[in-house]
């Protein structure tokens, strides 16, 4: 943490992942000792064990934020899974708990089968632009309802991707897969794409067109998406119709 504090001019995040609450409270104490300006705690954990309630995973979502909160002055970041049964719920929980960002959605690493070897195999698969549509829903229901800012996370390629995320209500959005493809330099294509595109779109500048097709806090979600529900539903008959039909 130290040595990239001193090598950049950027505000640099840390991101840690704790196993008991004293750990995350004290890893986050030294990150801020060692120049974060801001924490992205990550409790990525697969609950393998399944004798676990989701109020008891949710509680303990809970109790990391205090504990690292209470640890720490600078601002704080949840990284969420996407596998909650009540997204808004759990993210209702966290912001009255005092989370200052909520960043939306981890992407787990999951496992192969070789059938050939017939072993399990790590597998480190990068993101694709179709993945993005879950976080992008739920930052476009939250936008409104949280005091936290929105992070998107998962499926960035484009510069187009970057806007969509934007104009669904992101306060923030990050790429990884993107830049591991692409190499670090791609950031600033990504950068160059959004300006032509606000361009384009005479917007001057990102607060113009942030949130622009969130959904508003006036209009119940739930109904929202059932609609969208029902509208794929009949644009995939459209498509499909024959096959649909026969299946
Ligand atoms: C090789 C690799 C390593 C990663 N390591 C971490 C990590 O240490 N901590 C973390 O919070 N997320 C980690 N991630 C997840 C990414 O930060 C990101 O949330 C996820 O890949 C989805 O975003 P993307 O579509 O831009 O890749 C990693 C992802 C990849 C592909």
């Amino acid at each position: 943490m130290e040595s990239c504090v001193a090598a950049v001019d950027i505000p640099v995040i840390g991101s840690l992942n704790g196993a008991s609450l004293s750990g995350w409270a004290e890893t986050a104490r030294r990150m801020q000792e060692t120049g974060a300006a801001a924490l992205e705690v990550n409790p990525y954990a697969v609950p393998g064990d399944l004798g676990v309630p989701g109020s008891a995973i949710e509680e303990r979502h809970v109790e990391i934020v205090h504990a690292v909160k209470d640890a720490v002055s600078i601002p704080v970041a949840m990284k969420l899974s996407p596998f909650f049964s009540a997204t808004g719920t759990v993210c209702h929980m966290l912001d009255a708990a005092g989370i200052d960002g909520l960043v939306l959605f981890n992407r787990f690493l999951q496992p192969d089968i070789d059938i050939e070897t017939m072993l399990v195999r790590p597998a480190v698969t990068l993101s694709a632009p179709y993945e993005a549509g879950l976080a992008r829903t739920w930052i476009a229901i939250l936008r409104g309802h949280v005091r936290a800012s929105l992070a998107a996370t998962t499926g960035v390629e484009t510069g187009a991707d970057v806007a969509k995320y934007l104009l669904a209500g992101a306060d923030v959005v990050m790429t990884a897969s993107a830049l591991l493809r692409h190499g670090r330099s791609y950031a600033a294509t990504l950068l160059a794409d959004l300006s032509a595109w606000m361009e384009r779109k005479d917007f001057a500048t990102i607060d113009d067109f942030r949130g622009l097709l969130a959904i508003g806090t006036d209009v119940h979600a739930g109904d929202f998406e059932r609609a969208g529900y029902v509208a794929a539903l009949s644009h995939a008959k459209e498509t499909y119709g024959d096959f649909l039909v026969r299946a």
